[in-house]
């Protein structure tokens, strides 16, 4: 009998007899289903294997780069009814939610009135992402700072208040958009054809516009863990939301990101999470939306201190892929303790830096083909970390089969040893469909 473990306490992640081990066949069976496809839901696996807690994992839908190390099953992350079915069906211990589109379908509350251990906020508190009017009016009720703003669902109202404010100005739809819900018009011009598309066209559906103050500064990611009152922060992240090299074209879903960031100190930090991340889990209880799950805060640096641009109530995505890895706690035991309400384990963090560069389809965040087949992926996993995004297993190897299509997540001990190996990495994959921005890092390389 194969003695591998660990000597961990099952429920407060504590070391109980040191100099012992037990077997992995005294724990109990434990199965756990990702919900989602995404590189985000790869590292959530990848993490989650780590775990000697963890006997089996299912996926669903997964992609083909999961499927190595968890057993994907072919669900849509949105069928809420099917999920349940499966996880009663297996016996699932506890079920891990990746993208926000179930959130806000309410899965959380569906599995809670079944009885299933669940770890994800409730739609009621997955309103935080999918309004920004709602998650406005959050942030000035409990004083945490965030850009000024006014909210319009009419257009000429609308477009009264922004063409008498100076430009630049952020516009954004109040509902879930896919990451394209945001403009930043520099001129009237464009402001009115944004506002037209939004309010008159409907562009994203029937819904208001929030139009905010633009403000200036490096953007971070901080993402906690979060049960009612309690915040349990992890490493911080910073994603590159633009398409191009040097921050220019589109918004996209992030096309690379890296841990930790030289550019806040552990007072910033600490400031952040009293000041803003703690004040928003209040406020959430006391709205009667108590959050259970991961509550990502989108903020910026500015001159005038740390502001928030965004919440989404679900792990970011590229910033999950450079973050988790870093991880030396058992990721299992600390999701179980936000699902059950029980004592976080301490949270350990590898002092290596992990910077990854995110491989994605040509036309991206636009229209883009699939099927391309991708070459020297075992090469480049033989390396470093390579997250499958966009990928699908066919007869003739690994295609291309979405807008980023994989990750390749170096560590080291230094962030420029970290962006080194990811790059060589990435320029490694041989594709004739796929493009990536080489200046991952820049602000601080
Ligand atoms: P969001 O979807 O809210 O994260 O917005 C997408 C991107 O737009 C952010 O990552 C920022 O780069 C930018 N952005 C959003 N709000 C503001 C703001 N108030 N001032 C400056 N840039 C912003
Ligand atoms: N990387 C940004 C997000 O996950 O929304």
């Amino acid at each position: 009998m194969p003695v591998i473990l660990n000597n961990i306490d099952g429920v407060t992640g504590v070391v109980k007899e040191p100099g012992k081990t037990f077997a992995k066949e005294k724990l109990k069976d434990t199965s756990v289903l990702v919900v989602g496809g995404g590189g985000r839901e790869h590292a959530i696996v990848d993490a989650l294997s780590r775990s000697p807690f963890v006997t089996k994992i299912y996926c669903a839908p997964g992609n083909a780069g999961i499927a190595a190390q968890a057993e994907c099953v072919p669900i849509s992350d949105h069928d809420i009814q099917a999920l349940l079915d499966f996880a009663g069906d297996k016996g699932i211990d506890l079920t891990v939610v990746g993208p926000e589109v179930p959130l806000s379908m309410g899965i959380a509350d569906a599995f809670a009135a079944a009885g299933r251990r669940i770890f994800g906020p409730s739609a009621a508190a997955a309103r935080i992402e999918c309004s920004k009017d709602w998650a406005k009016a959050l942030m000035i009720k409990y004083g945490v700072p965030t850009a000024s703003y006014r909210s319009f669902d009419d257009f000429d109202e609308a477009w009264a208040y922004v063409r008498e404010r100076p430009f630049p100005q952020v516009l954004k739809y109040d509902g879930l958009a896919a990451g394209k819900g945001v403009t930043i018009p520099r001129t009237a011009e464009e402001a009115e054809a944004d506002l037209r598309s939004m309010l008159l066209d409907d562009r994203f559906g029937k819904g208001k516009v929030v139009v905010e103050e633009f403000l200036t500064g490096p953007e971070f990611s901080f993402m906690c863990l979060v049960d009612g009152p309690k915040v349990f922060p992890l490493a911080l992240a910073q994603d590159h939301k633009r398409a191009f090299e040097g921050d220019e074209g589109p918004n996209t879903g992030g096309m690379g990101a890296y841990s930790p960031l030289p550019f806040i100190s552990a007072e910033e930090e600490e400031w952040a999470l009293e000041h803003i991340m703690k004040p928003v889990a209040e406020g959430l209880v006391a709205e009667g939306a108590p959050f259970k799950g991961l509550l990502y805060g989108g903020l910026m640096k500015t001159p005038q201190g740390i502001k928030v641009i965004e919440f989404n109530c679900r792990f970011g995505d590229p910033e999950t892929e450079v973050v988790l890895p870093r991880l030396e706690s058992d990721f299992y035991l600390m999701l179980s303790a936000i699902a059950d309400g029980t004592d976080m384990p301490e949270i350990r963090w590898s002092e290596d830096a992990s910077l990854g560069f995110v491989l994605a389809s040509k036309g991206y965040p636009g229209s883009y083909g699939k099927g391309f087949p991708i070459g020297g992926i075992d090469d480049a996993a033989g390396r470093v970390k390579v997250y499958h995004m966009g990928t699908r297993s066919t007869e003739q190897g690994i295609v291309t089969a979405g807008g980023r299509v994989l990750m390749t997540v170096g560590m080291a001990p230094s962030l420029k040893e970290a962006r080194d190996k990811a790059l060589a990495a990435a320029e490694g994959i041989v594709c004739g469909n796929l493009f990536f921005r080489k200046d991952i890092g820049h602000q601080v390389l």
